[in-house]
C-alpha cells in the first residue's frame, strides 16, 4: 500500500473536471488503487475520496463516515429521497467548507473488489459522502453546488459534526 496525492481543484481543476471511465477489469492494479485510495483517506482524514482526486480517472470511491470502509466500483445512485442540507469540505479543497443540499436517503448500486454487484441503502451522512464521491466520478465538485460558504472556526460545537473533507 501506498500513499497517494491527491489532486487540488486550484492547481489541478482540468483533471478533477474529466469524468471518470467505468471499470471493466478488476485486476491486482485495481485492488492496489482500492487499497491506496483508503490509506490515503484515513491519512487525510478524510471520509471519502474518488479516484479522480488521486488522478486516477476510473469510476472508484471509497467512503468511511465512522461505520466501517465502503468501496464501490461503478457506483450509481439508483434511488434519492427528500433533502439535507449539510455543511462539506472536501479534500481537493483544502481550508474551505459550504452549505450543499443533498438528497436525504439514496440506494447506490455498484460492484465490490469480488465484482460483485450490490445494493446499499444510505441516509444522513452516509448519503452525502456517496452523492459527494459519485459527483467527483462526474467532474463535479460541491463548491459547483455551494448555497454559502462557512467558517467553521465561528460555527459552534452543536453543528460541528459537518465539515469532514471528501
Ligand atoms: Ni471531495
Amino acid at each position: 500500500m501506498a500513499l497517494r496525492n491527491i489532486l487540488k481543484l486550484e492547481t489541478d481543476e482540468a483533471a478533477l473536471r474529466k469524468r471518470a471511465r467505468e471499470v471493466t477489469l478488476i485486476d491486482k492494479r485495481l485492488l492496489t488503487l482500492l487499497d491506496d485510495m483508503a490509506e490515503t483517506m484515513y491519512a487525510a482524514n478524510g471520509v471519502g475520496l474518488a479516484a479522480p482526486q488521486v488522478g486516477v480517472l476510473k469510476r472508484v470511491v471509497v467512503v468511511d463516515v465512522g461505520e466501517g470502509l465502503i468501496e464501490l466500483i461503478n457506483p450509481v445512485v439508483v434511488y434519492r429521497k427528500g433533502e439535507q442540507i449539510n455543511i462539506e469540505g472536501c479534500l481537493s479543497v483544502p481550508g474551505k467548507n459550504g452549505k450543499v443540499k443533498r438528497p436525504e436517503k439514496v440506494i447506490v448500486r455498484a460492484r465490490n473488489r469480488k465484482n460483485e454487484l450490490f445494493e446499499m441503502p444510505a441516509e444522513g451522512w452516509l448519503a452525502v459522502a456517496f452523492c459527494h464521491e459519485i459527483d467527483h466520478l462526474n467532474g463535479t465538485v460541491y463548491t459547483d453546488k455551494v448555497i454559502e460558504y462557512v467558517d467553521l472556526s465561528k460555527i459552534d460545537d452543536e453543528n460541528q459534526e459537518g465539515g469532514d473533507a471528501e
